[in-house]
């Protein structure tokens, strides 16, 4: 097996994005454009992975270092072109011998499966000294045009800019992605020139200056939706939107329900056992796992939250981060929990808000119930022991426990710890006033 190098770019202004952030950190189903591609090159096995940036990306390189122990870092000082790039990583595979894949770091639905036939056509068709991923489209926009002859190998890539009135009839286009004979590339790069309608020098010219020195380009394609290529908003939109019907089909194919499934949106890390049944409109962000037999309701949104098997959440439930939700339990209209442990089987189905709480096996947490787990410097935490009963429109003022078994009288401000099985109640008492509701219409109607 030959050894693959991969070389990502991602050092472009992405101007079209018109955003502080870099284009490659804008995300897809909750993962930086950058790390999908990491990632598929990742799957590929490769030997070396050279992610180009440029010089005040240094936020991109930080993050992507931080996730990834393999990924090198070249700096590409000023944005001359993709030719430009790969030269840039030059320096950290001058010991390599292989194939050099390149990639952009602007392609988020790469997948390996989508770059491997590419290297098997190298692997297999030796005379091949690289091999372009073509994709056939309807609509060619600002995709660079494969010149292809009846052999099926490129001959050249035009850029839409260069492009003549007939070449841009062209519908196949050039992905992005090429795989080249590591020392092929590193010989032609210098000749690359920038003489092009964007003064640019372009790495798609690898492909005219391979056929001049009578070696072959090939081609392998692909369907475009897995490579297309983010530089704007829209295609951003476009991009989440593919993404998310992957999400959806791969759920489903796993057995889950989903109603409606275009008004569920998952993230990439969102994990889901089977027969959980999901209604219309929930959004689950990151950092989600749901077990086996759960049901989320319309307009429930989850973020950071493992709930475990055949519990009920929603409807209108919101769900934040290091929340988890025990086997069989309940959270339903307008309950927010914020790092909350809710025991197996109990239940907040209504107007609730509880933060960094447990509450235990059986509770019941009545409507309205609040937990005071902030008191505007530090955050505090609530106790609320197994099989305890919260009366609605309870203010528990934490740091604050509440034994097994106690009942909460409604209405109360609870300050002090419960102890088990006794009964709280911290409210004005009531006061009866005979006959005062007559007299007082007696006095109106007089006057
Ligand atoms: C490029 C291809 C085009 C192809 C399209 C597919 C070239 C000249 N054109 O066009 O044939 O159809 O991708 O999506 O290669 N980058 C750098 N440094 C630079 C310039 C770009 O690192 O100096 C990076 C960008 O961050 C991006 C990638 O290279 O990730 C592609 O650059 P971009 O400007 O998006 O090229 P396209 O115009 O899309
Ligand atoms: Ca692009």
């Amino acid at each position: 097996m030959v050894d693959l190098a991969f070389v990502i770019l991602a050092a472009g202004k992405g101007t079209r994005m018109r955003s502080a952030l870099p284009k490659v950190m804008h995300k897809v189903g909750g993962k930086h454009l950058l790390f999908n591609v990491i990632d598929a090159a990742l799957l590929c096995n490769p030997k070396k992975l050279v992610v180009v940036t440029a010089p005040l990306m240094e936020s991109v390189r930080e993050t992507t270092s931080k996730h990834y122990s393999l990924v090198e870092h070249a700096i590409q000082h000023e944005q001359l072109g993709t030719g430009d790039a790969v030269k840039a990583a030059e320096l950290l595979l001058q010991d390599f011998k292989g194939i050099v894949v390149v990639l952009c770091g602007d392609t988020p639905l790469v997948r390996a499966e989508t770059i491997l036939p590419l290297v098997e056509l190298l692997q297999h068709q030796p005379h091949l000294s690289m091999a372009v991923l073509g994709m056939e489209v309807t609509q060619a926009n600002a995709y660079g045009r494969l010149v292809v002859n009846k052999n099926q190998e490129v001959e050249r890539i035009v850029e839409t800019k260069d492009a003549s009135d007939t070449q841009r009839q062209i519908t196949t286009c050039n992905s992005g992605i090429m795989a080249v004979d590591s020392e092929v590339l590193f010989a032609l790069l210098p000749k690359l020139q920038n003489k092009n309608a964007s003064g640019e020098f372009y790495l798609t010219d690898l492909v005219g200056l391979v056929k001049s020195e009578c070696k072959l380009c090939g081609l392998v394609l692909t369907e475009a939706e897995s490579v297309m290529g983010v530089n704007s908003r829209y295609e951003l939109s476009i991009a989440e939107n593919l993404l998310q019907n992957r999400l959806r089909r791969g759920f489903m194919d796993n057995g889950v329900t989903l109603i409606d499934p275009e008004t569920v949106y998952f993230s990439q890390d969102t994990k889901i056992a089977q027969d959980v049944i999901i209604h219309p409109n929930v959004i689950i962000g990151q950092g989600v796992a749901i077990a086996e037999g759960v049901e989320i309701k319309s307009f429930s949104h989850i973020e950071g939250a493992v709930i475990h098997r055949n519990a009920i959440i929603g409807p209108f439930a919101r769900l934040r981060p290091k929340t988890i939700i025990e086997e069989s339990a309940h959270v339903g209209n307008f309950v927010e929990l914020k790092a909350t442990h809710l025991g197996k089987g109990a239940k907040a189905n209504h107007l609730s808000y509880l933060g960094d709480s447990v509450v235990g096996e059986k509770a019941n947490i009545g409507a309205g119930t609040i937990t005071c787990n902030y008191d505007g410097f530090a955050k505090h935490k609530t106790t609320i022991g197994k099989g305890a009963f919260i009366g609605s429109n309870t203010a528990l003022v934490a740091p604050v426990s509440i034994g097994e078994g106690a009942i909460i009288a409604a209405g109360s401000v609870i300050t002090d710890d419960v102890s088990e099985n006794a009964m709280g109640i911290a409210r004005s008492k009531q006061v009866e006033k005979s006959d005062w509701a007559r007299d007082f219409r007696e006095t109106k109607f007089r006057s």
